[in-house]
This record gives C-alpha cells, sequence and structure tokens, in this order.
C-alpha cells in the first residue's frame, strides 16, 4: 500500500481533490465510489471549489455511494443520499441519473442490493473507489463480524456505528436506523483503484489493525492489504500511535 502523511486534513483533502478532478480529466466518463461521513466534507468542499476554478465538467462522471440506512429513502434529508446532495452533488453538478444509490425504503431490500450490483457492473466497474474507515475498521457498513459479506448486502449496525452517525441525527441516537445496506467487501475489492481517507487520532487504532495486523473478519479494512492499488491519505493524528 501506499501511505500519505499530511500535516493537515486540509493539506490531505487538497491533494485528492486534484487527484480526482486529474482523472475525470483524463477519463469524463470517469466511475467514482464515494463515502459519506465527516472525514470526506472537506474533499467534497474542495471538489466544489477546484471543479469551478478548472471548469471541469462532471456530466459524464457516474458515481455510486458505498451504503445507506435501511428505512430512508433518498428524499429523507437524513439520508446519505441527501448528505451527498448537500456535501457534492449540488456543487459539481453531477448528473442526476449518473448518481448510484442504495434505497434503504425499497419494497425488497434483497432485490435492491442486487440491482446495485448489476448497476455497477453495467457501469464497467468503479474506477476510484474512495473509502472513509470506522473506528471500529469498519468500511462502508461492513462491520466486524465472524463473516463479512461478498456483495451488497443488509447489515446490521454496531453501537459505535450507530454512535458515530447521530450527529446526522441531530445527536438523537434512538432515532439512528439499526440496520444499513452497503457494498460488500469483494464489491469493493474489484474497484480498479482504492484511496482510503482517515483523519485523527480516534482512527489511529483502527489504522495500526489494518496495516499491521493480520487480515481478519474482525478489522474489514485490513482485508483491502489483498488489493494492488491502495493509497491510505492520512493526518498525522491517524497515523500516531495508538495509546
Ligand atoms: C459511516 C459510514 C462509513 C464511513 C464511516 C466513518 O459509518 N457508513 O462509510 O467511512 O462512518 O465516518 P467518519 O468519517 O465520520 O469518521
Amino acid at each position: 500500500m501506499n501511505i500519505l502523511v499530511f500535516d493537515q486534513a486540509g493539506q490531505l483533502a487538497g491533494a485528492l481533490a486534484r487527484r480526482v478532478i486529474e482523472a475525470i480529466l483524463a477519463r469524463p466518463d470517469l466511475v467514482l465510489g464515494l463515502p459519506t461521513g465527516r472525514t470526506p466534507q472537506l474533499l467534497y468542499a474542495e471538489l466544489g471549489t477546484l471543479t469551478c476554478e478548472t471548469r471541469t465538467d462532471w456530466s459524464a462522471v457516474r458515481t455510486f455511494n458505498l451504503d445507506e440506512f435501511v428505512g430512508l429513502d433518498g428524499r429523507d434529508p437524513e439520508s446519505y443520499r441527501q448528505y451527498m446532495e448537500r456535501q457534492l452533488f449540488a456543487g459539481v453538478r453531477v448528473t442526476p441519473h449518473h448518481v448510484g444509490f442504495l434505497d434503504g425504503k425499497a419494497s425488497d431490500l434483497e432485490e435492491e442490493c442486487d440491482r446495485y450490483e448489476r448497476a455497477i457492473a453495467s457501469a464497467g466497474g468503479i474506477d476510484l473507489m474512495i473509502l472513509g474507515i470506522g473506528v471500529n475498521g469498519h468500511i462502508g457498513f461492513n462491520e466486524p463480524a465472524p463473516g463479512l459479506q461478498a456483495r451488497t448486502h443488509r447489515v446490521a449496525l454496531c453501537p459505535e456505528t450507530r454512535a458515530a452517525n447521530a450527529a446526522l441525527f441531530d445527536g438523537d441516537l434512538s432515532r439512528v436506523p439499526t440496520e444499513g445496506l452497503s457494498m460488500g467487501m469483494a464489491t469493493i475489492l474489484r474497484s480498479r483503484t482504492i484511496v482510503l481517507l482517515a483523519t485523527g487520532e480516534e482512527k489511529a487504532a483502527a489504522m495500526t489493525a489494518m496495516l499491521e495486523g493480520p487480515i481478519t473478519t474482525a478489522v474489514p479494512a485490513s482485508f483491502l492489504q489483498l488489493h494492488p492499488d491502495v493509497t491510505l491519505m492520512l493526518d498525522r493524528g491517524a497515523r500516531t500511535s495508538p495509546r
């Protein structure tokens, strides 16, 4: 894995935003995999600014987000779909029908997961997958468990994951859904290039486990060790030795 450590989270966001813009300029119909959470917010803001400055055209870009809450649909203000609308899509003018998203309110969630796998395959697969990481080493909503799912699937959320997402629900943990839909580990690992972002000391233990520990379902991110083209972009906090 390539590991890039930045002094400031803002520098990291700027460097990755430039890489994304260069990738779109080289390939206007780039297929991007995208995360939610606090970590990518600076990246998304930077992408809005750089897109304006460089007049980059996103109209042919296709996107697939990693995950969504079960029970919320794309119009729900607390959904990841609406988070993406606020943080990125409005700023860079992605063509609405090029946005791939899981519908957490689909009547048949199993079929919804299959539909997502088919949609990613028919887009030709994901060229550049950008990932965050949970404090427990989760990727998307692939939570630590005795076994991981390969394909897009429905998953019960861990208490720490629900707590980390409470801010989206006005800090009210009782309103955070107990289940999610997520791309599976094989879906993620089929991406041609992967960039994982981690900032802050609260991610340091997960980074150490992922980089220095064995490949284990207890740390889903450790499976990234199997991929030939992964770059970790970290700030100093995320690369400190965990206490
Ligand atoms: C959520 C998302 C993940 C994200 C993680 C980290 O649970 N489902 O895709 O990577 O949180 O979030 P944050 O960046 O806020 O720490």
